[in-house]
């Protein structure tokens, strides 16, 4: 099996209850499957590069407009390789104002590519990317239940944006209400790592 970590967070894992989660499920899923391939971007340490004025339209298929943009893109393309290569993508991630860290979503500009991750056809949209898995692990700092579900656009996005691409079996890991700090957030820690431990002895 091929996993690759896709970190999203740019604090120390002692501090991040998002990243605490992903290290016990990918530590969990090594002892199930010790032969497991597992790469890591980390798309706050790893360069993920934008899509600037100048990257667009090399990412749409146009002469690279000089030396650094040409490089950028080949960076683009192993980033993209590296995804298409995982059976299980594992993406870590706070949520931030509602939403996925700025990062994330660089990293998310990089691999939804037409013709490689979908296509459009006569019939609509149709993902390329079969027979793989993603698990989301996530926290925030309030829980978003009830009145307030519809405030948690992260978890959608990231369902809708692997979906479209064709992944649509989707494990969330949620160390939700963190922001109540204390016992209160080491307690929702702890039980999205008992999840994440049991989630990983499925896999
Ligand atoms: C820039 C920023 C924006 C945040 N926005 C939200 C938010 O919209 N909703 C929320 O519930 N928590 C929000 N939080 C709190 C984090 O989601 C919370 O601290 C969570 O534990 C972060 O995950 P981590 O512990 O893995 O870093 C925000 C935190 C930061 C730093």
């Amino acid at each position: 099996m091929k996993v690759l970590r896709v970190l999203a967070n740019p604090k120390a894992v002692e501090n991040s209850a998002s990243l605490q989660v992903e290290q016990a499920f990918t530590a969990a899923l090594k002892q199930t499957h010790p032969d497991a391939q597992v790469v890591t971007i980390d798309v706050y340490r790893d360069e993920v590069p934008l899509l600037d004025g100048k990257l667009l339209p090399a990412f749409f298929g146009a002469p690279p407009a000089d030396a650094e943009t040409e490089r950028k893109r080949g960076r683009q393309k192993a980033i993209l390789d590296q995804f298409l290569a995982a059976d299980l993508v594992v993406i870590a991630t706070p949520m931030w104002n509602f939403n996925a860290p700025p990062m994330l979503k660089a990293f998310i500009d990089t691999i939804l590519v037409a013709g490689k991750t979908f296509k459009y056809t006569a019939s609509g949209p149709v993902g390329l990317v079969a027979g793989k898995k993603a698990v989301l692990c996530m926290a925030s700092g309030g829980v978003y239940e009830g009145a307030m579900a519809a405030y948690d656009t992260l978890t959608p996005m990231l369902k809708t944006q692997l979906g479209f691409i064709g992944v649509t079996d989707v494990t969330v890991l949620s160390a939700a209400g963190q922001g109540g700090g204390g016992e209160k957030a080491a307690a929702s820690t702890a039980a999205a790592i008992e999840k994440a431990k049991a989630a990983a002895a499925k896999f």
